[in-house]
């Protein structure tokens, strides 16, 4: 019966069009407020009854964790019930767990996958049962039946990586304007990428490499390894012992072994980025960027890595604000549920090389040392205590 319900909701959902009609849910302001209201109230009392089920990649990474909890607190403070599974980063045990929650008849899917060309059946059979599914940080691919995406701008991520990367080596202002006494270079770099089945990977590095290219290409910068291929720098499920290794390759080969002159490292995610400086601190490039550490950027703001620039270790992260993220999953499965269209904020640039997903993304900051106090602490993201132990309860 349900499911039934649910059907002719998402029926109706299609004959109107999911794209950019402006209806309520996944949004700031107004309709938000408008379309928490209206799920709630429209789903009825129990809604107990009607279980989520969220799937995440990993727990290897603090962020996946926080991601998972913020969305099952944000459901269940709305009354529903929430099937939460982890994947341990394996395929194999992600399609298991979805087909599960097919069979066990889960309403609505929330899915950060792990590779994004992988849950094609699982689509299928979701939507042949009437299961709404909302692609989750990362886009779902080569499926018809993605009803939703949330994320973050992830093109603007690159940028804001290798914005950072460039302000780390005195080229640019934080802002990405050149500096009037920027060093002439050439200043030599390695770049990382992340892992090729993960959509958002290729905007990461997209992003940054249109930032780096006029570097690149006028000089100033020079990537040493000649490896500037995607494919080249990319690292399978984001690995840190991988980026480890690759870094500790790329040293022996280009860097003498003990890493000199290299000045910078575009790295796309923190658990790369840490393992990136422990290659790096092996062979005596020094313990802080102030002894001689080069500039390595991330993203995350995971604990561990926002310790390291705290002491100096690491230069910046990119901050991706999980409580915001959770909250735009929860709106728009309460308003999926109640029948309506979630809001999307961008209908043109997530193709998932079947249909342009309807995306709902949120805004990426930038943060240095500086920036730790007034993004990470006094949001309430992490106390000052976990900023200094680097481990969050
Ligand atoms: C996420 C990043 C994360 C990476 C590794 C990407 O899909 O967007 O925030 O760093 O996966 O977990």
């Amino acid at each position: 019966m349900k499911k039934q319900i649910m059907a002719a909701g998402i029926a109706g959902l299609l004959a109107l069009g999911m794209a950019g009609c402006g209806g309520q849910g996944a949004g700031g302001g107004d309709s938000t407020d408008e379309a928490t209201t209206d799920s709630t109230s429209t789903t009825g009392s129990d809604k107990s009854d009607i279980t989520i089920g969220v799937a995440m990649p990993t727990q290897t990474s603090t962020r996946w964790i926080a991601d998972g909890n913020a969305v099952k607190e944000g459901l269940e403070a709305l009354g529903y019930s929430v099937d939460l599974q982890y994947a341990g980063d394996d395929i194999p045990t992600q399609t298991q767990q979805v087909d599960q929650m097919i069979t066990k008849g889960d309403d609505l899917l929330i899915l950060a996958s792990i590779d994004g060309t992988a849950l094609g059946s699982q689509l299928d059979a979701a939507a042949a049962a009437g299961i709404p599914v909302i692609s989750y940080d990362r886009l779902i691919r080569d499926s018809e039946h993605v009803d939703f995406y949330v994320s973050f701008d992830n093109y603007k991520v690159g940028v804001a990586q290798a914005t950072s990367l460039l302000f780390g080596l005195g080229l640019t202002d934080k802002e990405g304007n050149k500096a009037a006494d920027a060093p002439s270079g050439p200043l030599n770099i390695e770049l990382f990428a992340g892992s090729a089945d993960d959509n958002n990977a290729g905007f990461f590095f997209n992003g940054a490499m249109d930032t780096l290219k006029p570097f690149i290409d006028d000089g100033t910068l020079v990537v040493k390894s000649g490896q500037t291929e995607f494919a080249q720098v990319a690292t399978l499920r984001w690995e840190q012992a991988a980026a480890q290794a690759r870094m500790e390759n790329l040293l022996s080969a280009n860097y003498g072994g003990n890493g000199e002159g290299l000045a910078g490292v575009l790295s796309p995610f923190d658990g790369i980025s840490r393992g990136v400086i422990t290659a790096l601190q092996s062979v005596g490039m020094g313990d802080t960027i102030a002894d001689g550490l080069p500039i390595v950027t991330g993203q995350d703001a995971e604990i561990a890595s926002v310790t390291f620039i705290d002491k100096g270790i690491q230069f910046s992260t990119i901050f991706k604000d999980t409580r915001l993220l959770a909250d735009q999953a929860v709106v728009a499965a309460g308003a999926m549920l109640a029948g309506e269209e979630p809001e999307a904020n961008d209908t043109t640039t997530y193709d998932n090389g079947v249909k342009v997903v309807p995306s709902y993304l949120l805004p990426v900051v930038t943060v240095n040392k500086d920036d730790i106090q007034a993004e990470l602490i006094d949001s309430g993201y992490y106390t000052a205590d976990e900023v200094a132990s680097g481990q969050a309860d």
